[in-house]
């Protein structure tokens, strides 16, 4: 654990300040930044080299353009546990790849568990299907901390249930799901298991065979270091998901309908490859330092974090108390003070880029009792330095006596 902090009255100033004014980002939750030079190294040379359609055509740019989209898949393929990379679809964002799941596999009257942690980007696609496919949801509760009731979802299974939904990290609160019990518990009930890994990929050790995940959506552009309109789907070959585009995928072009191969069958029109080639160097950094190690890394300088903000007065610290479990999202609130308030200052002030506001996530203020307020978010992801988490608490501080005063 790291020491407890102690912060002088001083104010911050000199050097110190000059040089993190320059970039203080922690709003690795939203899109992680700055990424390794390799990402953009990887981009500006495709686009310099090459500019081919990957699978369309057998020139040797195409093919080329086909290596680096064989090779993201694969290294995507190590890194999540998937045992055939033909299982994986590339997407423009997990948003997509969760309504790609979401819509393909949901039919008429089918119960889907969800819970009261996740995203608009699962609750807005449910609520839909629930109005045009008459699809019935649970969102299983969730306690201040981001803890989900586990007995509450064993309770919530039902005979039409067939599929589970569910957040590996909220967003907000920083609390990580306990996806291998639930795997383990679907698995049982043969229900199949879609996690939003978005706040998770990259950031947490994930095996989809271990955790008995059947449907994995991940971002590209945040713990998996690459470029946004980069994500990707993974589908259990158990699974016929049907296919929530429809259109050219350079090969079976006699067909009219969208052929059963995969990653075809989910990848119509062309990819990003751009994208995928920044998130191939991305991908590959997050292997060569594993995940364990981010995860250490990033749980050390989000205690670090709390222990700091703890010591200002008044400050109530949301989601998982010091010691104990979540990713690098620290989320908080000043009494009386408006969380965009904090944001501006630390913004214009301080040049530190946080996120305030509800965080497309009305369900998890609602159970952490912010629905009202919103918070202030400040993320740590794989870029951040203990002298960046020195420097917020220092300009948390400061602004607090200042508010305070
Ligand atoms: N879902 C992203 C966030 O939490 C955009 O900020």
């Amino acid at each position: 654990m790291p020491s407890i902090f102690f912060f002088s009255d001083q104010s911050i100033g000199g050097d110190d300040k000059q040089n993190m004014m320059k970039t203080t980002y922690f709003d690795h939750a939203a899109s992680s930044w700055p990424k390794p030079p390799q990402v953009a190294q990887a981009v500006g040379k495709w686009v310099e080299d090459n500019g081919a359609n990957p699978g369309r055509g057998s020139h040797r740019l195409a093919m080329d353009a086909s290596r680096i989209i064989y090779d993201c898949r694969w290294n995507l393929a190590d890194l999540l546990g998937v045992k055939n990379p033909l299982d994986i679809a590339f997407t423009a964002n997990a948003t997509m790849a969760l309504n790609m799941a979401l819509s393909g596999y949901l039919r008429e009257g089918d119960h889907v568990i969800s819970t009261e942690l996740e995203h608009n980007s699962v609750r807005r696609p449910l609520e839909w299907l629930k109005r045009t496919r008459g699809v019935e949801v649970t969102y299983v509760p969730a306690d201040r901390k981001g803890n989900i009731d586990l007995t509450a979802l064993a309770d919530a299974f039902r005979k039409n249930t067939r599929l589970a939904a569910v957040s590996h990290g909220s967003n907000v609160l920083g609390s990580i799901l306990q996806v291998g019990e639930i795997g383990e518990m679907c698995r049982k009930k043969g229900v199949r298991l879609l996690v939003d890994a978005a706040q998770t990929a990259g950031a947490l050790p994930i095996d989809v065979e271990k955790m008995n995940i059947d449907l994995l959506a991940f971002p590209g552009h945040k713990g998996l270091l690459g470029l946004q309109g980069t994500g990707g789907l993974y589908i259990s070959p158990e699974i016929d998901l049907e296919p929530f585009m429809y259109g050219g995928t350079g090969g079976f072009s006699e067909e009219t309908g969208q052929p059963d191969v995969r990653p075809d069958r989910y990848e119509a029109g062309t990819l990003n490859t751009p994208g995928i080639a920044g998130l191939n160097e991305g991908v590959k950094v997050v292997l060569q330092e594993g995940t364990e190690a981010i995860h250490r890394r990033e749980w050390e300088l989000s205690q670090l974090l709390m222990e700091g903000l703890m010591q200002v007065e008044g400050l109530e610290l949301l989601g998982p108390s010091l010691g104990e479990a979540r990713t690098g999202t620290v989320s908080f609130l000043l009494p009386k003070m408006d969380p965009s308030e904090m944001g501006m200052i630390l913004d214009k002030s301080y040049g530190i880029a946080v996120r305030t506001g509800l965080h497309c996530s009305p369900l998890s203020h609602q159970t952490a009792g912010t629905l009202g307020s919103g918070a202030v978010r400040a993320s740590i992801g794989f870029s951040t330095t203990r002298d960046e988490v020195v420097y917020v608490i220092q300009a948390v501080q400061e602004i607090a006596r200042t508010y305070r005063d």
